[in-house]
């Protein structure tokens, strides 16, 4: 500040110009109003911002206010429309917030049935650090139809309804975070496209009913639609739900990738008489989803649980979804499938990149696993234990292109859920109002005004509109790939650069585990496939998700917060899932995509374009899949 404009703050304060100026103007106009009779308007404006200035600096709640009345107040409309400036002006294409313009308008435009092909090539920087792309074919294939569908509960297990599912899918959210005119389009969009639509955890309300669209029923741990009064699960509702035809999977949530381990509560306001109907719980009061299950406490006593699941619903599909936290609780549902026999037809697969109608920040940014990691460790400890035939695994996580649903697949998934991509279709602006109950498009407010700028007639045809050209989108994929489904897509077709620059097939960059790799380890007739398998499966217990021997994990010091022997549970890599010797997949130039030995991945022949032996560019996962 200059030496004058200190001497001057001192005599009055320079923040309070604008409020000084205001006050001047009401002198100014005031008198212009009494002399000439124009300037009331002028002069009423001036007052008005005198007054709110004197406000300003009585008021206790903002210090900004008080110290700077008046202009203070810009402060908060340039907050209040902050995301907007920065969405419409600001944000790149690219800049995923936490989905980039491109990906939303990708979205729009395939739900509209509007051009979705680009002029002038790529925007993306193809030597960035994690640029991802499919090795195309030069003998591309011809599919017949773009309708990918996968088989549910036909693994040999009690199931006695399997489904046809669509490979791509509506994810779980419930009626209570989305509106009424939300479920019914989306329900609407899914019966017109032959694809299932997951009621989340707020159980089948009227508008799932409405349209007779394929429901996943999704039991959380408020069991909703199916409990009694104390908040216990019902046997009785759960039959009366379960048995109808709309309904054709059970799928019981263990957790979900924005806040796994947090429960939710709907508060009682909103907790209106259609919403209490669903859910089977009273108008107003608050409705608590408890973090954990109330039915079963151990790994061996949820697989019970699933059985009886699928044998209360006259032996539909029933498997359950999750966020991977830690490793020993999902190796000691492994061990309790080995155990008790009984496998889920189906596991989903939620990262922690995933969509919430509201949770903690914490949560959605710093807890469960992201999907690469998570999925591939459910892929591969079914692979290694050879249960990978039995069970259909699908996923959600930032899935809204057809690029991402075949990564997913090359990553060992059966299919992928989309929540937040059919909200784009069904208008969402990504204006992250979800748990203010004033969402702009109707998508996310129990609102009925709000609402109704949802025209359900409309978006069902979006809704619908966008599973199928993102299909067709993924039949291209396929066909450029010369592969004839997408359950052919392999971690050997897709290629990823790396942070030094250098290329690897995701098959050699991640660990995949081979066939029975890890039942062999268990019996000691080979090593541990990974770390990870080495350090935790030890520690899992079927009949308990805490470790084995939890105590050692900390021994205490009272001199220090370290543990004792930290090292000892520390293999090479534990931040990592990643392979401690990547070595077993690599060829021996990790300067090069191309293998030394390329035969390994792709034996040439002259007389074809396929490779000599197709089960070598399938070094574990779909082989173990298909
Ligand atoms: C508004 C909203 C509500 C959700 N409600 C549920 C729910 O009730 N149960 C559940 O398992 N997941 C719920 N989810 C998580 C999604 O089903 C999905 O797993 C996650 O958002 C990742 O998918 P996405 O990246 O395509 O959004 C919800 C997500 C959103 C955005």
């Amino acid at each position: 500040m200059h030496e004058w404009l200190h001497r001057l703050d001192q005599q009055f304060p320079v923040r309070y110009t604008v409020w000084l100026l205001c006050g001047i103007g009401l002198l100014l106009f005031s008198f212009t109003f009494v002399a000439f009779g124009s300037g009331g308007f002028a002069a009423l404006a001036c007052l008005f911002l005198v007054g709110l200035g004197w406000r300003d600096t009585r008021q206790r709640r903002h210090s900004v206010l008080r110290n700077y009345p008046v202009i203070g107040h810009l402060r908060f409309l340039m907050e209040f429309v902050r995301i907007e400036i920065r969405q419409y002006f600001i944000e790149a294409d690219n800049e995923a917030t936490p989905f980039s313009r491109q990906q939303r308008s990708l979205v729009y435009q395939r739900a509209k049935g509007a051009p979705d092909k680009r002029p002038f090539g790529t925007q993306l920087d193809v030597h960035a650090s994690g640029y991802e792309w499919i090795n195309h074919s030069m003998n591309p294939s011809v599919l017949a139809t773009h309708d990918f569908r996968v088989a549910i509960g036909a693994g040999g297990t009690s199931c006695t309804q399997p489904y046809e599912a669509s490979i791509f899918n509506i994810s779980a959210m419930s009626f209570g975070a989305l509106s009424a005119n939300a479920i019914r389009a989306l329900n609407a969009g899914a019966k017109k496209g032959g694809f299932a639509h997951d009621t989340g955890e707020g159980s089948i309300s009227e508008h799932h009913r409405a349209h007779g669209g394929d429901l996943i029923w999704e039991i959380g741990s408020g069991y909703f639609g199916c409990r009694n009064d104390d908040g216990s699960f019902s046997e009785a509702k759960f039959v009366a739900n379960a048995a109808s035809p709309q309904v054709k999977m059970i799928e019981l949530k263990l957790s979900q990738g924005a806040k796994p381990g947090h429960g939710g509560v709907l508060p009682g306001p909103k907790v209106t008489a259609e919403i209490a109907a669903a859910r089977g719980v009273p108008v107003g009061t608050d409705c608590v989803s408890p973090a954990r299950h109330g039915v079963f406490n151990t790994p061996v006593e949820m697989m019970l649980f699933i059985e009886r699941l699928r044998q209360l619903s006259g032996g539909k599909p029933t498997g359950f979804k999750l966020c991977i936290g830690h490793p020993w609780e999902w190796f000691g549902v492994a061990k309790a499938m080995l155990e008790t026999g009984i496998v889920p037809d189906f596991i989903v697969v939620d990262g922690g990149e995933g969509g919430t109608g509201a949770a903690p920040l914490e949560f959605t940014d710093h807890v469960g696993a992201p999907l690469q990691e998570g999925l591939l460790l459910v892929h591969n400890t079914l692979v290694g234990l050879g249960l990978r035939q039995r069970v259909r695994i699908g996923c959600a996580g930032k899935v809204v292109g057809a690029f991402d649903i075949a990564r997913a697949m090359a990553l060992g998934a059966d299919w992928c859920n989309a929540a937040r991509g059919f909200m784009f279709a069904l208008g969402c602006i990504q204006a992250q109002t979800c748990h203010t109950g004033a969402c702009p498009t109707g998508v996310t407010t129990q609102d009925p005004q709000r609402q109704k700028a949802l025209v359900v007639v409309d978006k069902t045809e979006r809704v619908w509109r966008f599973h199928q050209h993102t299909l067709e989108a993924l039949k291209e994929l396929v066909q450029a790939a010369g592969l004839h489904h997408p359950n052919e897509i392999t971690a050997a077709h897709i290629v990823r650069r790396r942070a030094d620059h250098a290329v690897r097939l995701l098959a050699n960059e991640l660990k995949f585990v081979k066939p029975g790799e890890l039942l062999a380890a268990i019996e000691g007739r080979a090593a541990w496939p990974h770390s990870v398998f080495e350090l935790y499966w030890p520690l899992a217990r079927s009949d308990s998700f805490e470790p084995v021997r939890s105590d050692s994990f900390e021994p205490v010091r009272s001199d220090s917060f370290e543990p004792v022997r930290s090292d000892s549970f520390v293999p090479a890599r534990s931040d990592s899932f990643e392979p401690v010797r990547s070595d077993s997949f690599e060829p021996a130039r990790s300067d090069s995509f191309e293998p030394v030995r390329s035969d390994s991945f792709e034996p040439a022949r002259s007389d074809s374009f396929e490779p000599v032996s197709a089960a070598s560019l399938e070094p574990v996962a779909r082989t173990a899949a298909a």
